[in-house]
């Protein structure tokens, strides 16, 4: 069925209510709804209505072994969604939600498999943006929501990335401004000891470990991820995050070497969509060249806007200026690998 989605604005008390208001009654009917929140925006559903959560997949492709993650607000409703609740995650919780870390637990029985892929766990996550936590709290159930995109493609960070993806496939998408985060939470598994990250986020493993004490390790991504045949987190796909057009990272100390380093492939300057951080291209040559501040929450803040701007100019290439090997800037080294790895 092809539809137009409502595109309701959220920026004065009374449109925020009213778009709450609308977002709650769809979910209740068992529909599927785009919000707000400050990673990227989500694909919502009730998690408790298995049909709904089908429609998430239908929605977006998604293959049915790729979980969701499950969002709530508050600790009540987190812990109803979790068979068990270490010790661990309390602690991580209490210093980082709300806000952008998902934590694999064992799953409630409650849940349906669609939310788990059939698993044993659950990601949850409590999110800072205040729309969502609205919608959560006067629907009364928790929202499995994955990002707002087709299945491979980049994650949204506005209402209108959502809108170019998935607005004939939905009915309602609420605007709640531009993602603060910029991409996708830290997921942590949780159920191991030592936890172990499986997808790097702005929560980085650093203030993970900071929290936990230096009692308590945490494993990094394995290389490669998963062995043969085991698919611990399908998110981590290596490509994945991807725009249509294809990307590279480079490094270059000068326009000239930028302009060398195209030539060698092939890729004329002027159709090709440069973000670069630090050392700028100037000249006549470029068609179009971005800036990014080297900082790496606001590179992770504009970062997939940047992808999203580029690929809707058709160029030939994008070409992102590699960042530095620093913790600080894992995620979105982590990021431009997928989105650069290809097909
Ligand atoms: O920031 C975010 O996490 C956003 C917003 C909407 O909250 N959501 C998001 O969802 O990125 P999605 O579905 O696009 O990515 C979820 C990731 C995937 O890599 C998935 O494999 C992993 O989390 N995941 C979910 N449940 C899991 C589980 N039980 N065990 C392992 N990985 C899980
Ligand atoms: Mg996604």
């Amino acid at each position: 069925m092809t539809r137009r989605a409502a595109i309701l604005p959220s920026h004065t008390p009374e449109l925020f209510a009213a778009a709450v208001a609308q977002a709650v009654a769809l979910l209740r009917a068992g529909e599927v709804v785009a919000l707000p929140t400050e990673t990227v925006y989500g694909l919502a559903a009730n998690a408790l209505d298995p049909a709904a959560v089908h429609r998430i997949f239908e929605v977006k492709g998604r293959p049915a072994d790729n979980p969701v993650i499950v969002h709530v607000a508050g600790m009540d409703l987190a812990r109803r969604c979790a068979a068990t609740w270490p010790r661990v995650a309390d602690r991580l919780a209490r210093a980082f939600w709300p806000g952008p870390l998902t934590l694999v637990v064992e799953r409630a029985s409650e849940l349906p498999d669609a939310v788990t892929a059939g698993g044993s766990t659950v990601g949850l996550r409590w999110p800072s943006h205040p729309f969502i936590q609205a919608v959560i709290r006067q629907a009364g159930f928790p929202l499995a929501a994955p990002s707002a995109n087709r299945s491979t493609e980049l994650s949204p960070t506005n209402a209108e990335h959502v809108n170019r993806s998935l607005g004939d496939a939905i009915p309602l998408i609420v605007d709640g401004g531009q993602a603060q985060v910029g991409i996708e939470s830290t997921v942590l598994d949780v159920t191991t000891l030592p936890p172990r990250v499986l997808r790097p986020g702005m929560i980085s493993e650093e203030a993970i470990r900071a929290v936990l004490g230096t009692a308590n390790e945490v494993a990094a991504p394995s290389a490669g991820q998963s062995a043969p045949g085991i698919r611990r987190s399908p998110g981590l796909m290596a490509r994945h995050y991807a725009p249509r057009t294809r990307l590279t990272v480079l490094a270059w100390t000068s326009t000239d070497e930028l302009e060398q380093q195209l030539a060698a492939r092939g890729w004329h300057p002027r159709r090709c969509g440069i973000v670069a951080h630090t050392v700028i291209p100037g000249g006549e040559s470029f068609g179009d060249v971005s800036v990014i501040p080297h900082d790496p929450e606001a590179f992770a803040r504009a970062l997939y806007a940047e992808l999203h701007r580029c690929d809707a100019l058709n160029l030939e290439g994008i070409v992102v200026e590699a960042v530095p090997a620093d913790p600080a800037w894992r995620a979105v080294a982590d990021r431009l690998r997928r989105a650069s790895t290809p097909t």
